[in-house]
């Protein structure tokens, strides 16, 4: 996911705009607030006018939805504040409609958004991959594991979805009251947040409150953090997320960076060496050796063409 440095971005202060997309029905409106300009894969707020209604179809990329507000119909279901859904592509909800009006976080992880009118769905779609969860009722907080210099107490999470390929997670997290944390973080992966509700504070970048947001690259310094009333995020990593912790406000990203695969060669060196021997580009993409070592090699994972020209994009199947 390749995306610019967003940080601090407040959306209150954006209006939203009609999303005209194919197959995207009147009243659906959106703000960006991060776009990959590659891949076209982004990360919207979506509002929903009241009256909005869509027949039942898919996506040719897999989909993440949070429901901020309101109340969204799907087919017999009734999708209400904190509904998560993780909608693998080609894999379609049933007709969708909103009585009142909703407002919804979506996030197209590896292409532009698409909507492809169908009750079947693709053939080849990863059905069994569909995770759905009331985060905000049938879940609890959990605490992080402390180790120290670490995430301080009062930051806990819920986790919503890890990749099984790329270990890219989704969770919400909150900070109580008068929550403080005196580390810095960095991490080898790109981390993204929205903030649902409340106001946090981070030494680098200030405040961010309700409907803050930001996009961060890997390997920038983040923290120490605050929260006087405390606060409620949905946040995205794109691989796994490993937090390096230290006390240098001043270290740049290069540097960070250095420090990680130095920590990745001390703490998993058979990790390093692999890396290390896997660089370059004259090897297969994706070769697992077999327990008597012959080699298989996965077919590149670029998608099933269809008819109407679209190709499924998505994470490959575990
Ligand atoms: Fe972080």
């Amino acid at each position: 996911m390749s995306r610019p440095h967003i940080e601090p971005y407040d959306e209150r202060g954006t209006a939203f705009r009609r999303l005209t997309l194919p197959g995207f029905p009147r009243g659906t409106h959106y703000k960006a607030l991060s776009v990959d300009g590659e891949s076209g894969a982004c990360s919207l707020i979506l509002k929903l006018e009241g009256g909005w209604r869509r027949p039942a179809g898919f996506s040719y990329t897999e989909m993440e939805i949070f429901v901020l507000d309101g109340e969204v119909r799907c087919g017999a279901d009734r999708l209400g504040p904190g509904r998560y859904l993780w909608i693998p592509a080609g894999v379609p909800l049933a007709e969708m409609s909103v009585p009142r009006g909703a407002r919804l976080l979506a996030f197209y992880n590896y292409g532009e958004p698409t909507f492809e009118a169908s009750a079947e769905g693709h053939a080849d779609a990863f059905g069994d991959g569909m995770v759905d969860l009331d985060t905000y009722h049938g879940m609890q907080w959990n605490p992080v594991v402390r180790k120290a210099p670490g995430v301080a107490p009062g930051c806990m999470t819920k986790v919503l979805r890890v990749d099984p390929v790329t270990k890219a997670c989704t969770f919400l997290y909150c900070m109580t009251p008068n929550y403080w944390q005196d580390n810095i973080s960095y991490h080898d992966c790109a981390e993204e947040s929205y903030h649902i509700w409340g106001t946090s504070w981070m030494m680098q970048f200030g405040y961010l409150p309700t409907g803050g947001y930001f996009w961060r690259p890997p390997y920038i310094n983040h923290g120490a953090f605050a929260s006087q009333l405390g606060c409620v995020a949905l946040g995205r990593t794109d691989a796994e997320l490993f937090n390096y912790f230290h006390f240098d406000p001043w270290t740049q990203i290069e540097q960070n960076r250095r420090r990680a695969i130095r920590v990745l060669r001390q703490e998993r060196p058979e990790l390093h060496r692999w890396a290390l021997a896997e660089a370059g580009h004259n090897h297969p993409t994706a070769a697992h050796l077999h327990a008597d070592g012959t080699a298989h090699v996965h077919e590149h994972a670029t998608g099933h063409e269809l008819e109407s020209g679209h190709s499924i994009r998505r994470a490959r199947k575990p």
